[in-house]
């Protein structure tokens, strides 16, 4: 008789040839269990005047089973393509057949190519389409500078497919290379280190040797300049805004330091940002070597860079090790912003770093009570969904706090151990929740049954809802600015009493969040006049401030509402703003005059979005 533990080798054995065990992907065509693209060489031709990228697309691909009639199954998402070649030596290519399927509208259409039995790699010849998602093309007048255009990629979750056709999947990961052409006076930056090579004035070239998922492919032209910060740290930005973000962001250096304190070494060799236009839809995208951030965090005082500490953060968490499919996001955001409040507290402080942490666990409760029952679970089921269905506080936040919770059980000593373990591990892999979950019981076994009960993963991982026993992050800052806020409301406290000076941005955050939605026009006037918060140049504190005028029907706030909606297009603060709106039939009509004046230079993502929040019809 064979024994359990020999079967369970040789099964081991025989999955092993099979190539890594990987779990569907219901977000991609691709077939990587048959054959599997691990390189791309991109030639990229950048045309303004056109709105289109039109490119050359080599992918190094391996076979991953043994049945040699599967074909080559890419990802795509309107792109034209004019022609595909396939090639058995890399040298001499042949015309390849193949077809495209049925337009999915989450999805795009797979891309099937018949392959020769014995392959290496396949040559597509395309242009992105006018519904390319991935890319927003700003006209002169929509950048700081007003003088050249501007190109951005955004390719997470599954838009990459739309300028690329890949198997666009986290599953899979690639190296690439790429070769851009772009208008003479302007600069091409992408996730990948820049070749010196001598190239033509307007064409660049990039490599990207360490292996990452599609999403984290990037591009960005305009007219940008670069200073340097640190060692291998620096600031990329339009030449008007390079000093402010400069100095925005000098801590950066030591947040890198201070991450691999704790994390094991930086991968990446350098690390930079570019601060992007205003209709950035996110504050900041971890595109390796090169974050991209909104310039809204560049509030002048340093308030708002614990962005900067996340996207670093997902340096680690995400890119290092990145979530296999989209349902483990979590494994990514999770993880980045517990890592997050570690820099914070290691480069800022403690009370900081828990001010942070006092905040992201009220939103998470306030979003958890809106929220579906299977829609709190950190493992997320999205088939037949997008991805982005997925974007709650429930990855970010739940997910911190069960890392949080596992500290507490193991202790932060042991848990650093665990999470650097874990970082070399899993270096550049894609991993999901089961394979994390393993790793968690092996790592942690020695400590007895008793602590794994009370690590409880199972509930934190696959069930709704926060479990009884998570941690209760508090802040006294924060419980201080709440009894001035209700002093307020009660009208005990007069603005002009409120110790505003001494207040962080964060306080001012939750003293704003905490007062109620009837306080009354005359004591907003009053907070107005003692602390000009219509002119706020912080753009999370005008946030909640515009919120509240809004619940109040403030009149003298609404023309500042208006140019805020219209001078940035960050979806998070777009989305409550005229989700508050639309709450009344005035503020309704509101939304949709200052839409329609904004709705041009507003990011595909966030229009989408806006779009359906008022039922907008073109
Ligand atoms: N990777 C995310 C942004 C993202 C997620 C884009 C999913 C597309 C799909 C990024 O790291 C992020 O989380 N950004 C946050 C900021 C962060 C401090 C919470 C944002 O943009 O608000
Ligand atoms: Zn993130």
């Amino acid at each position: 008789m064979v024994s359990f533990a020999a079967w369970a080798t040789l099964a081991g054995v025989l999955a092993l040839n099979a190539g890594p065990m990987r779990e569907p992907d219901d977000h991609s065509f691709g077939t990587p269990e048959h054959v599997l693209v691990n390189h791309l060489d991109l030639t990229l031709d950048v045309d303004f005047a056109a709105k289109v990228i039109t490119s050359e697309a080599k992918l190094a691909i391996e076979r991953t089973s043994q049945d040699v009639s599967q074909p080559l199954v890419l990802d795509t998402k309107g792109l034209a393509i004019q022609s595909v070649e396939a090639s058995a030596d890399g040298k001499t290519f042949a015309k390849a057949p193949f077809a495209l399927g049925k337009d999915d509208p989450i999805l795009g259409q797979s891309l099937t190519i018949s392959l020769p039995e014995k392959v290496h790699s396949v040559t597509i010849r395309y242009a992105t389409g006018p519904r390319a998602t991935a890319l927003q093309w700003l006209t002169p007048e929509q950048t700081a500078g007003k003088q050249h255009p501007y190109l951005f990629t955004q390719s997470q979750a599954i838009d990459a497919r739309t300028w690329i056709p890949l198997q666009d999947s986290p599953g899979v990961r690639i190296t690439y290379t790429a070769r851009v052409k772009v208008p003479e006076a302007l600069t091409a930056v992408m996730s990948a280190a820049r070749l010196p090579n001598r190239l033509p004035k307007g064409e660049f070239s990039y490599e990207m040797k360490q292996s990452i998922p599609p999403y984290l492919i990037a591009l960005a032209v305009g007219d940008l300049e670069f200073r340097k910060l640190g060692p291998r740290t620096g600031v990329y930005a339009e030449p008007s805004v390079l000093t402010k973000a400069a100095a925005e962001f000098s801590e950066m250096e030591e947040m890198v330091t201070a991450c691999e304190a704790l994390y094991g070494p930086y991968r990446w060799e350098r690390y930079d940002v570019l601060v992007m236009p205003p209709s950035f839809p996110f504050g900041g995208m971890e595109n390796p070597r090169l974050t991209f951030a909104s310039p809204t965090v560049l509030a002048g005082d340093k308030s708002l860079v614990s962005l900067l500490a996340h996207e670093l953060a997902h340096s680690w968490s995400g890119n290092l090790v990145s979530n296999a499919t989209w349902r483990d996001f979590w494994l990514n955001e999770g993880f980045t912003v517990y890592l997050e409040r570690r820099i914070m507290e290691a480069v800022y402080g403690k009370a900081r770093a828990d001010v942070e942490a006092v905040l992201g666990k009220r939103s998470l409760l306030r979003e958890m009570a809106e929220l579906s029952k299977p829609d709190q679970i950190l493992h997320i089921e999205l088939k037949g969904r997008r991805p982005d269905d997925g974007l709650t506080d429930v990855p970010y936040e739940k997910g911190a706090l069960f890392l949080k919770h596992l500290e507490a059980v193991y202790g932060r000593v042991p848990l650093d151990r665990f999470l650097k373990a874990y970082f070399k591990r899993f270096a550049f892999q894609s991993i999901t929740t089961a394979t994390f979950e393993k790793y968690l019981e092996e790592r942690f076994l020695k400590y007895g049954i008793a602590k794994a009960i009370e690590a409880n993963a199972k509930e934190w991982l696959y069930e709704p809802g926060i479990p009884s026993d998570a941690p209760k992050p508090v802040a006294e800052a924060l419980t201080k600015v709440e009894a001035h806020a209700k002093a307020f409301a009660a009208g005990t406290t007069a603005a002009a009493d409120l110790p505003a000076a001494k207040l962080s941005t964060q306080e001012w955050l939750h003293f704003l969040d905490a007062l109620p939605a009837d306080l009354g026009n005359a004591r907003m006037a009053e907070l107005d006049k003692a602390f000009s918060l219509t002119k706020s140049g912080n753009s999370e504190v005008v946030f909640q401030w515009l919120l509240l005028a809004i619940q109040h029907g403030y009149e003298p706030a609404y023309p500042r509402l208006e140019g805020f909606l219209t001078e940035q297009g960050r979806r998070k603060f777009l989305k409550p703003l005229y989700e508050e709106l639309v709450k009344t039939p005035a503020g309704k009509e509101r939304g949709i005059a200052i839409f329609r004046k904004a709705r041009p230079s507003y990011h595909p993502l966030s229009r989408d979005t806006v779009d359906g929040i008022l039922g907008w019809k073109e």
